[in-house]
């Protein structure tokens, strides 16, 4: 079967692929390379033996996705991660963020209402939740006021499909709420590549570790938390990955409860900044250089997923540890600085 995959040489797509692929699927790529690398399809490759078909394709020129569509009717589902996912340049630039975030998602929608088969995973965030009244946070938690333009294309985003879903009862679609990815694939060909400054707490520390970095700062040491810095549920990005493959597979087998469903994407476990530092500095044996500061505007005290629905309903649960995480990512920042 073959299955498009936007945004898939970034991060959490180019694992997918892999998965995917390792599952017997066609995989066909699109990706703009606006925040990625073509070197990522040898990583693919290397690994699974495959070669993706890949259309280097800005999904926000609408014509280029109508053509794409033409050639390709005989896609079974679209797994669509591809936007822009810095939460800080989305509120210095909110339209740009609306411009590639709801476009790309409105035209792919579009494109994919003319197919046979209409099977949709889209990639959310927990951040649709904000600071919960609830711990650990369910599906069925309230869609707090977004935090920032970047949060509110993935809100903006669910409706979009929820809405559509309600006049077109041939697309089945499937929301992932993602809460905090991070790790590397195993065989250290694939990982994260952040441009520029690193937004997330992982690509920091182990930048700092490797010298890149003069220090990591730890915003906030005076939360309501047992060591008073923020919890977050880190999640491998290989567990990640394989839970688009059940999505995908539970849409294609008619499984779906609803034609918009929507899972929570976590372990369940909160781990604090502090815990994931002391899980780098075990696994790698080297000491961070780090330093407790002021909080940062809009980070919340604590978010992890309650999973009950995502291991009964979707039937798929987390593998991998976080020391498992902090290990593969730390040979990848090996790798790719030696390269
Ligand atoms: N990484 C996280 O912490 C996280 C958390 C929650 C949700 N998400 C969502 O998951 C998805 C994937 O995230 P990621 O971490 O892999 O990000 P990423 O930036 O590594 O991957 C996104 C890919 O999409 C491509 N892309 C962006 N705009 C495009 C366009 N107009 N046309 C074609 N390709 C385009 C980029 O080049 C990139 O390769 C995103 O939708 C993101 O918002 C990520």
């Amino acid at each position: 079967m073959k299955v498009l995959v936007t945004g898939g040489l970034g991060f959490i797509g180019s694992h997918t692929v892999v998965e995917l692929q390792s599952k017997g699927f066609e995989v066909v790529i699109i990706d703009d390379l606006s925040n990625s690398s073509i070197d990522v399809l040898d990583g693919i490759t290397e690994i699974t033996g495959i070669r993706p078909h890949f259309e280097r394709l800005d999904l926000k020129v609408k014509k280029g996705v109508k053509e794409f569509f033409n050639k390709h009717s005989d896609i079974s589902g679209v797994i669509h991660f591809a936007a822009s996912k810095a939460v800080g340049e989305s509120v210095n630039n909110p339209l740009m963020y609306y411009e590639n975030n709801i476009n790309t998602l409105v035209y792919v929608l579009q494109e994919l209402s003319g197919l046979e088969h209409q099977n949709f995973i889209f990639s959310s965030s927990c951040t649709v939740y904000g600071q919960s009244d609830e711990l650990p946070i369910t599906e069925n938690a309230p869609v707090k006021p977004a935090e920032s333009p970047y949060g509110n294309t993935k809100q903006i985003g669910e409706e979009i499909i929820r809405d559509t879903c309600k006049v077109n009862d041939k697309l089945k679609s499937i929301a992932l709420r993602y809460f905090n990815p991070i790790g590397a694939h195993p065989s250290t060909k694939i990982g994260e590549l952040p441009i520029g400054v690193p937004q997330n707490l992982v690509p920091y520390i182990t930048q700092t570790a490797i010298g890149l970095r003069e220090e990591l700062s730890v915003f906030g040491g005076d939360y309501s938390t047992p060591d008073g810095t923020c919890i977050r549920d880190y999640i491998h990005v290989v567990d990640l990955a394989k839970a688009h493959v059940i999505a995908l597979q539970r849409l294609l087998d008619n499984k779906n409860e609803s034609n918009s469903e929507v899972f929570n994407l976590g372990t369940g476990k909160g781990s604090s900044v502090l815990d994931a530092i002391k899980s780098f500095e075990e696994v790698s044996g080297k000491k961070l250089n780090y330093k407790i500061v002021g909080r940062r505007a809009g980070d919340i005290t604590a978010a992890y997923a309650d999973t009950n629905k995502a291991n009964s309903v979707l039937g798929w649960k987390t593998e991998l540890t976080l020391d498992d995480a902090m290990s593969s990512s730390w040979k990848w920042e090996q790798k790719i600085r030696n390269k």
